[in-house]
């Protein structure tokens, strides 16, 4: 299933990383890819250890966890520290298709993930760049997705996904990757579909109504069952 999360980041947020982002250093983004996707990867990242993809990064992470859809979608164990991206169509930027590691280590911080849900933020208008689409395929075919700037992305990281070519401009964005307490994407979907009817109902009814109180219970009681913590 995929989860696109609006307004992660405000667009106050947004300016200030992109013009942190503009003044740092960028390296090949080969650095972080496995062997089968350095094959297929062309684009720029910020050094993962640099102090600014570090500080920017725990903003992102401070912003996930102020986001009460975001938490309710991917149920997070652990996220891994997030990383930086961009393509640039002057260097015919893209990423061909591929899945990511099924498991990833951060050597900075010790922390080591089972990759269940990977994590697109954008960090460009779609005005700004041509191309760039992330296209997702699943069960029922294959998805463009192109967001807004402060818009994030959820998809199963067990589906192959590319990048397509950036023709024109520059598509930035922020990546990575989490554990979910609920390892099953089945289960976490109707989870998560139990718990927006349940938001729905509660604006509604009011918190307090007999049956939004059994159905929140209920909710509680599938994650008892299902969480690994
Ligand atoms: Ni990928």
């Amino acid at each position: 299933m995929l989860i696109c999360i609006p307004a992660v980041l405000s667009k106050d947020d947004v300016a200030d990383f992109r013009r942190i982002m503009d003044a740092a250093p960028w390296e090949d983004g080969r650095s972080t890819a496995g062997a089968q996707s350095a094959m297929v990867k062309r684009n720029e990242q910020l050094p993962p250890d640099s102090e600014v993809a570090r500080k920017l990064g725990h903003r992102v992470l401070s912003a996930l966890t102020a986001s009460p859809r975001f938490i309710s979608a991917a149920i997070p164990q652990q996220i891994f520290p997030p990383l930086f991206n961009r393509y640039v169509a002057a260097g015919g930027h893209h990423f061909g298709l591929h899945v990511d590691n099924a498991v990833r280590g951060d050597p900075l911080t010790g922390v080591r993930i089972r990759t269940d849900l990977s994590v697109t933020l954008f960090l460009s208008e779609p005005d700004e760049y041509d191309g760039g689409e992330l296209v997702v395929e699943d069960l029922y075919g294959s998805h463009e997705i192109k967001l807004a700037a402060g818009d994030l992305v959820l998809y199963p990281a067990s589906s192959l996904h590319l990048v397509t070519p950036v023709t024109r401009g520059m598509r930035v964005a922020s990546f990575f990757w989490l554990q979910s307490m609920v390892r099953d994407a089945h289960a976490r979907s109707l989870i998560f579909d139990l718990d927006t009817s349940i938001q729905a109902l509660v604006e509604r009814l009011g918190r307090d109504d007999p049956e939004t109180v059994k159905l929140t219970g209920i909710y509680h009681n599938l994650i008892r069952y299902w969480a690994e913590v």
